[in-house]
């Protein structure tokens, strides 16, 4: 058999038996474009614009249909309807965690944002536990928030009014929240650790979003035999690991056990009742995973988010000066901010929910899939399909919030100006997999915000008109364009 015939006979059998294998699950998958051979819809989608390309097969196939990445059938879910129905009406079901080829490969199934079935539950039961405990211990996370705010103040006062680039100070801030979390204790914002720390994240945030990491997703064979960004992503994670590592060791010289000081003793303590009862899902490769997927879940999110706010602050300087004003009146200017007050300032409240809408952070959310074979609609979507919702489609619903492209916090005021709640604001999705962080987050987001604008009036470099809000990636989640501003003290 010479060289040609037999390329031919192989190419014509791959071809034959990914046709099959398409055919015998698609009766019963909701309707997609048609995948081609190995590749599936992959030429179909712009892996630049993942949102646009679902809002787009939306209008052809409906609000469920499924897409192939690869030779993976991926059901996507479009619109509040849908994604209400997958993820709250059958939480249970949607509740398991989809494939992430690349990010797998870095978690291993350990830890809470990746992990799966009984390890998933038990982590995350712990985890929301001990934040709940820290927040009610002596020293409150509230109040540990409100003292980094003041440090976050103190920072930009530095920079004396000149023009920054404000990434990496409000990095900081979250970042240090999660430290005491963590380990109980802060940096200084110019300790080299920290800022190697905090480079390694964002590096990976924005290696996450990028085209060529979509495209890995898709033929994870390129993450083993490829060189690229993902081998960057795996290096970041090991120093943030072995940072973490550490950081437990310690802890476990100096444990004491009647008087927890954070999580990672919180964590030790557990594992130590465990262990007893023979019951070993607290080892200490999972403890490393779990503080790595806080700080992974809990830094660039929330600190893209306040880089985002500041930077739509400045190019909408009405809402600014109203929420300002806001500040003036019901904190005024010689106290700290305190969750209290956001009842009573309903207009900052609506612009922070306005801020999450409309920067969309985790458009396609992070996949889920279902836990058994389910009837969905009229579908039946095989256990352990991979299910991707749409928060992007969600939150920026034309009858929800008329003119959805724009920045308005009148989308969360009723008519009186008073707070108007609304069940498609899903930033932090829904359901049991919901961000474990949500309250902890929201609370950073006010105060944070609160008091620079108690403190600052923010002076753009070019006239707010010119500003352009843009994301400039928005893969994984949605990077802002870099800006500059001053912080001039009030
Ligand atoms: C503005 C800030 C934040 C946003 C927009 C956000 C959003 C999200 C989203 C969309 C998910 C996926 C939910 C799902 O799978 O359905 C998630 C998961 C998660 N988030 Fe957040 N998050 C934020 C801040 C935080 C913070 C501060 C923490 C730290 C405590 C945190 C910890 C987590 C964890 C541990 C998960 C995994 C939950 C699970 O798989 O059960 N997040 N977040
Ligand atoms: C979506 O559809 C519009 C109009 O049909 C088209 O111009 C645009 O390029 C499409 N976008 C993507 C990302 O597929
Ligand atoms: C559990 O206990 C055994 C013996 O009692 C010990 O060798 C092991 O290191 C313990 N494991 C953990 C995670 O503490």
């Amino acid at each position: 058999m010479d060289l040609l015939t037999f390329l031919v006979l192989t190419l014509s059998c791959l071809l034959l038996f990914s046709l099959w294998r398409q055919s015998s699950g698609r009766g019963k998958l909701p309707p997609g474009p048609t995948p081609l051979p190995i590749i599936g819809n992959i030429l179909q989608i712009d892996v630049k614009d993942i949102r646009q390309s679902l809002t787009n097969f939306s209008k052809v196939y409906g609000p469920v249909f499924t897409l192939y990445f690869g030779m993976t059938p991926t059901v996507v879910l479009h619109g509040y309807e849908a994604v209400k129905e997958a993820l709250l009406d059958h939480g249970e079901e949607f509740s398991e965690r989809g494939s992430f080829p690349v990010f797998d490969k870095i978690s291993k199934g350990l830890g809470i944002i990746l992990s799966h079935g009984n390890r998933w539950k038990e982590m995350r039961r712990f985890s929301l536990m001990t934040l709940r405990n820290l927040g009610m211990g002596k020293r409150t996370i509230e109040d540990r928030v409100q003292e980094e705010a003041q440090c976050l103040v103190e920072e930009l006062r530095r920079t004396n009014g000149a023009p920054c680039d404000p990434t990496f100070i409000l990095g900081c801030a979250p970042c240090n929240v999660i430290c005491s979390i963590i380990f109980q204790n802060r940096f200084d914002y110019k300790d080299q650790e920290f800022l190697n720390l905090l480079e390694k994240l964002n590096e990976n945030t924005k290696i996450s979003s990028s085209p060529w990491l979509q495209f890995c997703h898709t033929f994870p064979i390129l993450f083993d035999y490829c060189p690229g960004s993902h081998k960057r992503l795996v290096k970041n994670d090991h120093h943030i690991k072995s940072f973490l590592l550490e950081k437990i060791k310690e802890h476990q010289e100096s444990l004491d056990v009647t008087n927890p000081r954070d999580f990672i003793d919180y964590y030790l303590i557990k594992s130590k009742q465990e262990n007893h009862s023979q019951h070993l899902e607290f080892t200490l490769e999972n403890l490393a995973r779990t503080v790595s997927d806080l700080f992974d879940a809990g830094t660039e999110t929330t600190s893209t988010t306040l880089r985002y706010a500041l930077l739509l602050l400045l190019k909408y300087p009405h809402v600014t000066a109203k929420v300002q004003e806001e500040i003036d009146r019901v904190v005024g200017r010689h106290r700290r901010p305190c969750m209290q007050d956001r009842s009573h300032m309903p207009y900052t409240d609506a612009m922070i929910h306005e801020v999450q809408r409309f920067i969309d952070l985790v458009p396609n959310n992070v996949p889920h899939a279902v836990t058994c074979d389910i009837k969905f609609r009229n579908y039946l979507i095989p256990k352990g399909t991979t299910v991707m919702t749409s928060l992007s489609s969600v939150l920026h619903d034309s009858k929800e919030f008329p003119n959805p492209e724009t920045f308005d916090p009148g989308h969360f005021l009723d008519g009186n100006g008073n707070f108007k709640k609304s069940d498609y604001f899903m930033p932090f999705s829904a359901g049991k997999r919901i961000c474990a962080g949500e309250g902890l987050a929201r609370m950073e987001l006010f105060l944070f915000l609160t008091t620079v604008l108690q403190n600052f009036k923010l002076k753009p470099l070019v006239h707010p008109k010119d500003i352009d809000t843009t994301p400039v990636l928005n893969g994984f989640v949605s990077v802002p364009p870099s800006y500059q501003l001053c912080f001039i003290p009030v």
